[in-house]
C-alpha cells in the first residue's frame, strides 16, 4: 500500500505520516528532507540557494547523509529548500530516488508538496494535509523554540506566507491537492484526533470503501 500525504508547512502532515506508517507497519520518506539536504548543500559550499546551476549540480550529486543533518531543520534551511524545489532539474534529480522508495515492495508513506500529484500519482491513498496560516504559524514557532531558534509571531506568519505562494505558485510540481485526495484540516484538532482521523481514511480504504 503507498499512502502519500500532502500539505503546507506546519500542517501536521510529517506527524501523521509518521503514525501511519507505524500504525501500518510502513517505510516512510520526508521528502521535504532531499529538498533540505541541497540547500544545506549549497549553504557549506558557499552558495546561495538562488544560484541555478550550483543547485543542479548539488542535487545530482546529493550525499544523502546530508538528509540526516539536524542542520536541515532551520528556518533558513527550509526557504533555500523552498526556493531550490522551485527548479525544474532539482526536482528531476530527486525524483527517482522518491520512486524508488515509494515502489518498494509493500508499500511506503511519503509526505511532501506533490506525492500525490507528481511522484505517486498512483498512490493508493492521498490525504491533503492543512490548518490555517495563523495555526502552522503558532506550530512552527514552536518547533523552532524547542530547537533553541526564537522567531515572533508576525515574522513567522510573513514566512509561511513567503513560503506558501512559493511552494504553490512555481510551475513544475506545485503544492495542490490531487483530485482524489482525502482532505484533512487540522486547525481545531489535537494531534490524536488528527492521526485517528488519518487513520480511519486508510482503514477504509483498506475495508474497500474509501
Ligand atoms: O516539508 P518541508 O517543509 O520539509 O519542505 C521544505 C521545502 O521543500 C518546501 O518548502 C518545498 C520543498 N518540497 C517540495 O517542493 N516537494 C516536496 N515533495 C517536499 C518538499
Amino acid at each position: 500500500m503507498i499512502i502519500a500525504i500532502d500539505g503546507p508547512l506546519a500542517s501536521g502532515k510529517g506527524t501523521i505520516a509518521r503514525a501511519l506508517a507505524a500504525t501500518f507497519g510502513l517505510p516512510y520518506l520526508d521528502t521535504g528532507t532531499l529538498y533540505r539536504a541541497v540547500a544545506l548543500a549549497m549553504t557549506d559550499t558557499g552558495h546561495a540557494p538562488e544560484e541555478t546551476d550550483r543547485a543542479i549540480e548539488a542535487a545530482r550529486n546529493l550525499e544523502i547523509s546530508l538528509t540526516c543533518d539536524p542542520r536541515i531543520r532551520t528556518a533558513a534551511i527550509g526557504a533555500g529548500a523552498s526556493v531550490v524545489a522551485a527548479i525544474p532539474e532539482v526536482r528531476q534529480a530527486l525524483f527517482a530516488a522518491q520512486r524508488e522508495f515509494a515502489l518498494q515492495p509493500g508499500g511506503a508513506v511519503l509526505d511532501g508538496r506533490d506525492i500525490g500529484t507528481v511522484v505517486c500519482p498512483e498512490a493508493d491513498v492521498k490525504i491533503f494535509v492543512t490548518a490555517d496560516v495563523e495555526t502552522r504559524a503558532r506550530r512552527r514557532q514552536d518547533e523552532l523554540a524547542a530547537s533553541g531558534e526564537m522567531i515572533g509571531f508576525d515574522a513567522m506568519l510573513e514566512q509561511l506566507r513567503i513560503r506558501d505562494a512559493r511552494d504553490s505558485g512555481r510551475a513544475d510540481a506545485p503544492l495542490a491537492m490531487a483530485e482524489d485526495a482525502h482532505l484533512l484540516d487540522t486547525s481545531t484538532m489535537s494531534i490524536d484526533a488528527a492521526v485517528n482521523e488519518a487513520r480511519a481514511i486508510v482503514e477504509a480504504k483498506q475495508g474497500g470503501s474509501g
